[in-house]
């Protein structure tokens, strides 16, 4: 939500800053701008739109300094329009951009307001702006006056300050919304995230909670939220930067469906052998596995769908308790909770709001341990987790996750079989479920191969708008999981439904114009789900099969089908996922909407 990028260098950071405001688009693309610091004082541009609306403004007036603040918006107070676009302004002297939010905003504009300062926007954000310069009135030195606000501000906040006599630094902090500082040579730079900045280094300081960055051309100076200096360490970064490329692929989301063979593969490097789990990769602390006696799973959006998996996983494999709940809900209430019970985080970013939210919380309430699947080793879930197993999918940039879900599922399983070996599963049945892991990345490669049928079969909801999804057992979060996909990148309302849940109401919306999307496991449930299709079927309902050829559906009548590789049972929801991302993928691009960068939504959401 929202994503800023400052920077002080020796040349003009114009170019920088634009790229890397592309470069974090996927935190929201409704509106951007940027401010310059120059010897004639601090120039703004800003737009309505994608960051190509910016660039075609900086084309016809470009703007020259050596000091800047950047920002892209994912609206939350007041509309997409360019007055609400950072950077703010109090006077024509002082700008800021800002990721968060700032709950008591309405008290301080009330309070600002009385001492005669103008608005010009809706936003949260401009009350910070005016609160810093109220403070220099008092405290000249722009870092104290900064401090100073800071202590004021309810919520979240990244910020990136410039003012225009200050021509040898710039201010940036953060509590709340993540912040990263980019260090240079001669020119030191701040981003949301580092993706934004590798065009400029590779060498990063992952700020905390509380900290206020002063950065000149030479140096960083990081102090605390009790004003004290602190040294934090330098971390190289070391994907590889093509990963950010799209390579042939159209979309940033095909390359991302495309890579799930590699990424799979590197999830499960080190953490299997030939017939065991390993878990020294959950770090030197694996004896907590033998502790559990319950796991709670908390989550959101489409890393929920990944946890309601793995509760089939862990109560069937290991025969614990699992609960699975949305980060959201779990934050505001009261949670009991039983004695050893894993506290289990799963999130791409590692800087979801309402995940850290629930994290905290759940620190202070007694639980065994806390565990973060995540995607991104810097993130600040992962840094406040006591354990953390890596996914290893590498950059995802699409919006719709794809590769961080699939990763996450193969971390589950490893999981799941880890916490299993400690409650009697036996040494035969371990090496069955890892001799299945293995084989893994290449049935999801078959699956692959059925992507030209798939994309025929898109054609045929191009004019649809409506659709719904069936799966039971482990299918039922993945048939959640492919109606998210569908709804969240071709704007098709989507639903899923237990199957078996069809005839308690849903059977109700089944019509000729009703496309079903049944997924149908090669398993013990496959009679009972299809007499769940001959429901469907007999009420005209259009119904499309992902199933593999032993079931025999490929030669029915009235059905679409799709074949899926037959697999062990344990690996049908990853396996299943993969026809249904490219059946979303091929209906968006068919509708022609954003495919990357769907319409109101964020990558990373880093606000409640
Ligand atoms: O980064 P996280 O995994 O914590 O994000 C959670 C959700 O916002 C995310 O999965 C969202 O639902 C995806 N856009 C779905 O494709």
């Amino acid at each position: 939500m929202c994503g800023i990028v400052g920077a002080i260098a020796r040349r003009n950071v114009a170019k920088i800053l634009l790229e890397g405001l592309s470069r974090l688009e996927y935190r929201g693309y409704d509106s951007s701008g940027v401010a310059i610091n120059n010897l004639d004082g601090v120039s703004s541009h800003r737009a309505v739109g994608k960051v190509q609306a910016l660039r075609d403004k900086f084309a016809v007036e470009p703007l020259d300094g050596k000091i800047g603040i950047a920002h892209t918006r994912w609206a939350t107070h007041g509309k997409p329009t360019e007055a609400n676009a950072h950077p703010h302004f109090s006077g024509d002297d002082l700008a800021l951009v800002h990721n968060g939010i700032i709950e008591n905003h309405e008290p301080l504009r009330r309070e600002l307001k009385a001492k005669g300062y103008e608005f010009k926007s809706e936003t949260d954000t401009e009350v910070i702006v005016h609160l810093i310069h109220d403070a220099l009135k008092t405290e000249p030195d722009l870092l104290k006056a900064v401090q100073n606000t800071l202590t004021k501000l309810h919520g979240a906040f990244a910020i990136g300050v410039v003012k225009n006599d200050e021509n040898d630094r710039f201010i940036a902090a953060r509590k709340g919304s993540p912040l990263v500082v980019g260090v240079g040579i001669e020119e030191n730079f701040v981003a949301s995230d580092q993706l934004a900045l590798l065009h400029v280094t590779d060498q990063f300081i992952f700020l905390e909670e509380g900290d206020v960055v002063e950065l000149t051309r030479d140096q960083v100076t990081i102090f605390d939220d009790n004003g004290e200096v602190q040294e934090r360490p330098i971390s190289v970064f070391n994907h590889n930067v093509d990963a950010t490329d799209k390579g042939e692929f159209r979309h940033y989301m095909m390359k991302e469906i495309y890579e799930q063979p590699k990424v799979i593969s590197a999830c499960l490097d080190g953490r299997i052998s030939e017939t065991k789990v390993l878990t020294s990769c959950f770090g030197a602390e694996s004896g907590f596995l033998k502790d559990i006696e319950n796991v709670h799973i908390v989550a959101c959006g489409t890393s929920y769908h990944a946890g309601m998996v793995a509760k089939y996983w862990i109560e069937d494999l290991a025969g614990l308790p699992c609960s699975v709940e949305v980060a959201s809900e779990y934050r505001y209430r009261k949670v009991a909770v039983p004695k050893n019970t894993l506290f289990l985080t799963l999130s791409q970013s590692g800087e979801t709001a309402d995940t850290l939210a629930a994290l905290r919380m759940a620190k202070e309430l007694g639980y065994l341990t806390t565990l973060a699947i995540c995607n991104v080793p810097s993130s600040t879930l992962v840094r406040e987790s006591a354990l953390t197993l890596l996914t290893n999918a590498g950059p995802e940039i699409g919006v719709a996750s794809t590769k961080a879900f699939t990763t996450q599922l193969t971390a589950l399983l490893i999981t799941s079989v880890a916490i299993a070996v400690e409650n009697g599963l036996s040494a035969e049945k371990e090496q069955e479920l890892v001799q299945a892991m293995r084989s893994l990345p290449a049935y999801v490669s078959d699956a692959l191969s059925q992507d030209a049928h798939i994309k025929v079969v898109a054609d045929r909801f191009a004019n649809k708008h409506n659709a719904l999804f069936l799966g039971r057992g482990t299918m039922f979060p993945i048939a959640l999981e492919g109606s998210l996909k569908l709804k969240e990148i071709s704007y098709i309302h989507a639903e899923a439904y237990p199957a078996g849940e069809l005839k308690h109401g849903p059977l109700a919306l089944v019509d000729e114009d009703m496309p079903i999307i049944a997924l149908v496991p090669h398993n013990d449930m496959l009679d009972k789900l299809k007499s769940n299709l001959q429901e469907v079927a007999a009420r005209g309902g259009e119904l499309y099969v992902f199933a593999d050829k032993d079931t025999d559906l490929n030669n029915e009548e009235n059905i679409t089908f799709t074949e899926v590789p037959k697999v062990d049972s344990i690996l049908e929801p990853i396996v299943h996922t993969i026809p249904l991302q490219l059946l979303s993928y091929h209906v968006a691009v068919v509708k022609g909407t954003d495919v990357d960068q769907p319409r109101n939504l964020a990558k990373s959401v880093t606000v409640e």
